[in-house]
């Protein structure tokens, strides 16, 4: 495969050897090569995730934390190798951090629920974006349900980029919760984390950072960044479903009540009072996902072995590539358009509905998605119904590009 013009070799990715490591790629969709442009929604797993969660149920499967024999002391030993992993992947000052999730979805909830719930008055703010996932949105609408209080939006420009100004006076003595992504997965914007971060912290508020769309694809220091709480899911990083992490500040973590009840979150129970375990175990009732753990800490030594640095200029050389090349189709509007901007591609192609595009691209062996990327306030704002999207992962080539260029201008020759 062609690298692009521009990179260095120092940096560069061996784009064969990573392709060789998913075996998904090798398929073919419709009697073409698979072109998968999707890993936004969830990305593809490479022969080290798979392997680690098979190895696991093969050769050490059993319970975690509760027994004496070999295989549970093995599978505990696991499973918190890979906190341990995930801990030193975001930079958390300790393991203890992190708890396992089922997602970003459930790390916001958990968040809602267990910090901001009990702190919540009637009056009070909830402070989001214009260009939050739903779930950065809904689990913050239910509280102000139930508590009186009121969800804020702080507005962006035309390009989705947000106008930091008027987030900047948005940040009031009200204001209990700053809930912000840091990669929009509808847009591509990236957004000035750090600074936001800052600010909040100048008056006192907690942040909450979605970090979904960014730790796949670029290096990740929660410390750095100065937020009080990190989401992010193990499948849009190369690893499994159904599992994710929340990093909070140790204090915040120990200080939160319980988010549900069950075996494990427990120090002691009487039909009386029940007492709780310290965090991360305090959030972590029942069985989890221990195979999924154990596949996330594999994605996130495969993601290391890459290098996060030349993952990053990777996939930055494809958004340039990928975004000229598409702007030359006739009747393509690329809708996000910001300065800083992730591997994300959101477009409209003249008066074609995007599920047509989406559906015709797919008889190429092109996999994008189409709709309004759980993020319908985005669509609502640039005056569209929905949006094909084409977002990249590190297997992705510019040859795969210009096959979506092809199957674009075919589709727009089908409809004139
Ligand atoms: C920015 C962002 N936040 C949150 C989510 C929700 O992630 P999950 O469905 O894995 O919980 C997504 C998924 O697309 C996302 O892109």
């Amino acid at each position: 495969m062609n690298q692009p013009a521009g990179i260095s070799v120092a940096a560069a990715l061996d784009i064969d050897r990573v392709r060789a490591d998913f075996p998904i790629l090798q398929r073919t969709v419709h009697g073409k090569p698979l072109v998968y442009l999707d890993t936004a929604a969830s990305a593809q797993r490479p022969f080290a995730v798979l392997d680690a969660m098979e190895d696991f149920y093969r050769k050490h499967n059993a319970n975690i934390h509760r027994g004496v024999h070999l295989l549970s002391q093995e599978a505990t030993e696991d499973y918190e190798l890979a906190r341990a992993k995930v801990a030193a992947f975001i930079n958390a000052s300790s393991e203890l951090e992190c708890v396992f999730t089922r997602g970003t979805t459930e790390s916001i909830n958990l968040v809602a629920h267990s910090f901001l719930r009990p702190r919540l008055r009637a009056g009070d703010e909830i402070l989001i974006s214009w260009m939050e996932h739903h779930s950065n949105i809904v689990p913050w609408q239910l509280l102000c349900e139930e508590t009186g209080a009121v969800l804020k939006v702080a507005p962006m420009n035309q390009r989705g980029e947000l106008e930091m100004d008027v987030l900047e006076t948005m940040l009031t003595e009200r204001v209990k919760m700053l809930a912000i992504v840091q990669v929009s997965n509808a847009l591509g914007t990236v957004n000035p984390v750090a600074q936001i971060c800052a600010m909040a912290k100048q008056r006192g508020i907690p942040v909450l950072v979605d970090g979904a769309q960014a730790v796949p694809h670029q290096a990740v220091d929660v410390q750095a960044l100065g937020c009080d709480f990190y989401c992010f899911s193990g499948h849009k990083m190369y690893g499994p479903t159904g599992i994710g992490v929340l990093w909070g500040r140790y204090q915040h973590l120990q200080d939160m009540r319980p988010y549900q009840g069950g075996g494990e979150m427990i120090r002691h129970v009487t039909f009386e009072k029940s007492t709780f375990n310290d965090a991360p175990g305090k959030f972590e009732a029942g069985t989890p996902n221990i195979a999924g753990a154990i596949g996330l800490g594999a994605a996130v030594d495969y993601l290391q072995g890459l290098g996060m640095h030349r993952v990053a200029a990777w996939e930055a050389q494809l958004l340039a590539y990928g975004s000229e090349k598409l702007s030359q189709i006739a009747g393509f509007r690329m809708i996000g358009t910001a300065a800083r901007k992730a591997g994300v591609m959101s477009f409209v192609l003249g008066d074609i509905h995007a599920n047509d595009v989406g559906t015709i691209v797919d008889l190429h062996g092109v996999a994008i998605r189409t709709g309004h990327h759980c993020a319908m306030p985005v669509a609502e704002f640039f005056g569209v119904p929905a949006t094909a999207r084409a977002s990249l992962g590190v297997y992705n080539t510019i040859e795969e590009i210009d096959v979506l260029a092809d199957a674009l201008d075919k589709t727009i020759g089908m409809f004139s």
